[in-house]
């Protein structure tokens, strides 16, 4: 879809400029950049606070995308959008103010393999704090879940499954409603990470039946530093702030503190406003967008360059799940993925190299790191040619 570029300007910026790395984070289109200028320059007043005009429109603002996050996400209820810093803190304030109190000694928490440490370690933690036990669902050599496993996996001591909806390292496309369903059908709850998906799939929480869904702004157009949380409003009703401070109360005494109903009581402190409007013009870039032609685009550009990977000797595809997303990660013989991302880099082609926050399955693949080429509709198949074609510069270079 190269006509999408053009609404960019990163790219007028840089015009050699091949952005592989969209899984860490995408561009920002204008629309964006010119939402988070127009309130610094005409809007900026802190929310929920001042009586005056200006206090009184940010603050509408702010609440207006809040409905609208809660029709674009099918949520029943404006009061179930928390808007967090992002896909991390969301996944905390879940662990701490969710998890924690309904965790007892011997209960499990159940994720998976391909779990980034953002929807790892949070639930480690409740679990070592509890003496409560971190369940891990095998996945297969191609980077599937093991649905058998997963199945046996589930039982009454387990308090949550934490699930990623696309894996960031392998592109897995999860079967998540599938697996919503078999957890609550042993009436357990469910908390997806939807950071990867949320930029290329329309999410109906209410259709999915997802207790909780988090995401992060940044990685579907937006700013850095926002997030959403979408809960069950039964969930966020019975949830105690672990975040406490100023704008999340009704009533304060030195004795005691009434906190504040919901949304509120799960937002202290003054929140990312711009952040906030940002995303409110993302998702209008997102519902302007034909997102079927869009998935129709990446899948075919996935499958050129999984085949011109393949054609180099020496490179091997770490994932290849038959439902994949957007995302190549790959190794090559002899050649540390740091040194290769630092060839393409000098050829202003921008990849992540590492264990992208995926410790324990570079374990499994037994493999200390990836390159990852990460695609967002704006991407063409001429990127990916100069991908392949720095590569064999690259294996040329080492070889020699
Ligand atoms: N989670 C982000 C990534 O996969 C940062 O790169």
């Amino acid at each position: 879809m190269p006509s999408i570029k053009s609404h960019f300007p990163i790219f007028k910026a840089h015009p050699d400029l091949i952005y592989l790395d969209n899984a860490a984070t995408t561009q920002k289109p204008q629309i964006v950049i010119d939402a988070i200028t127009h309130f610094y320059t005409h809007q900026n007043a802190n929310i929920h606070r001042g009586i005056y005009q200006l206090a009184a429109q940010a603050s509408q603002a702010y609440e207006n995308t809040r409905t609208k996050l809660q029709k674009w996400l099918n949520a029943a209820s404006r009061k179930e959008i928390i808007f967090t810093k992002g896909t991390t803190e969301a996944i905390n304030l879940v662990a701490q103010s969710f998890l924690m109190p309904r965790l007892q000694k011997g209960d499990e928490v159940l994720i998976s393999q391909m779990e980034h440490h953002a929807n790892l370690i949070p639930w480690q933690l409740a679990c070592q704090q509890k003496g409560a036990i971190l369940k891990v669902i095998p996945i297969t050599p191609t980077g599937s879940i093991n649905q058998a496993a997963f199945e046996q996996l589930l039982n009454k001591k387990t308090k949550l499954l934490a699930i990623t909806h696309i894996s960031n390292t392998l592109g897995t496309i999860n079967p998540i409603k599938k697996m919503i369903t078999k957890a609550q059908e042993k009436d357990i709850p469910v908390l997806v990470d939807g950071a990867q998906s949320i930029a290329h799939y329309e999410i109906d929480v209410r259709d999915l039946e997802a207790d909780f869904f988090v995401f992060s702004g940044h990685k579907m157009y937006a700013a850095t530093g926002i997030g959403v949380l979408y809960g069950k409003k039964k969930w966020l009703e019975s949830m105690t702030p672990y975040q406490v401070g100023g704008g999340m109360i009704r009533a304060v005494n030195f004795e005691t503190t009434i906190a504040a109903p919901l949304p509120q009581k799960l937002e202290a402190g003054t929140p990312h406003i711009a952040g906030v409007l940002s995303l409110s013009k993302a998702v209008d870039f997102l519902q302007n967008l034909d997102q079927k032609a869009a998935r129709k685009h990446l899948q075919e550009l996935t499958n050129y360059a999984h085949q011109r990977l393949q054609s180099i000797k020496g490179v091997n595809i770490i994932g290849q799940a038959p439902e994949k997303s957007a995302i190549v990660s790959f190794v090559i013989d002899q050649i540390h993925p740091h040194d290769i991302a630092s060839f393409l880099g000098q050829a202003q082609i921008a990849t992540r190299a590492g264990h992208h926050c995926t410790q324990p399955l570079m374990e499994y693949f037994q493999i200390p790191a990836t390159i990852r080429a990460s695609f967002a509709p704006y991407n063409s198949f001429e990127d990916v040619d100069r991908l392949v074609e720095t590569l064999v510069e690259t294996q040329a270079f080492f070889a020699g």
